[in-house]
């Protein structure tokens, strides 16, 4: 596996962008003490990147496909405007319950509704358009989850795709596994759509920008 980022230059990337508040400090750590995944877990640096872009475009309406325990809706929910909504889906109730203490202790309990089920049965009930979407589920389903969306992005909406270098894995694609070949596929998938515009960020895992034309 291919390190990104140095850990020095993440851990000073870290120290100088701004502080998880207490409430996503104690989240952190909860999903670190009680889930047997936490590295799904957005995290403080990745969550202040998300705080900041959902600040910059404001949006009245967030789609998050990927809930786990609700850090990044958190992150997500802090430029919401105010009497905007996000909508989050996981398939793994009891993984939620974590988040919908930490959503029910927050300035956003009002504004984030939980929805439980598959992501590709879920995405077709809902009857809103998106200002912004997360992408943050199972791998080999964001090109179905972004076919899925795409008519229900406003237009100037964006998406973030997560992990969509994975690992770096992208790049040595004769031994990558069935996750990072699908994020491949995705990534050229979105390159070759004139209806966006994208930018790579290599964040974390890799974060893909996509602006709605
Ligand atoms: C990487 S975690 C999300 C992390 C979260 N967005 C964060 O940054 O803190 C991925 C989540 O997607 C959920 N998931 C996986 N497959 C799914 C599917 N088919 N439909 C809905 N959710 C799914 C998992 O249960 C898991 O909680």
């Amino acid at each position: 596996m291919h390190r990104l980022t140095d850990p020095a230059i993440d851990q000073y990337c870290t120290e100088h962008s701004t502080p998880e508040s207490e409430l996503l400090y104690r989240l952190n750590r909860q999903t670190h003490l009680q889930t047997e995944l936490p590295v799904m877990l957005s995290g403080h640096l990745q969550g202040r990147v998300l705080s900041m872009i959902s600040h910059m475009i404001k949006p009245k309406t967030i789609l998050e496909i990927g809930t786990f325990t609700g850090y990044s809706a958190l992150c997500l929910a802090e430029g919401l405007q105010p009497d905007g909504k996000l909508y989050t889906i996981d398939n793994h109730e009891e993984q939620t319950e974590l988040a919908r203490d930490f959503v029910a202790q927050s300035a956003y309990a009002h504004q984030i509704i939980f929805k439980i089920g598959k992501a590709a049965d879920i995405l077709p009930q809902l009857t809103e358009n998106f200002d912004l979407v997360f992408i943050d589920a199972d791998k080999i389903n964001y090109g179905l989850y972004y076919d899925l969306v795409i008519d229900r992005v406003n237009t100037g909406g964006y998406i973030l795709s997560d992990n969509v270098l994975y690992h770096g894995d992208v790049v040595a694609l004769e031994t990558a596994g069935k996750n990072a070949l699908a994020m491949h596929a995705f990534n050229q998938k979105i390159k070759q759509d004139n209806r966006l515009e994208n930018v790579l960020l290599p964040i974390r895992d890799g974060i893909m920008l996509s602006r709605k034309k």
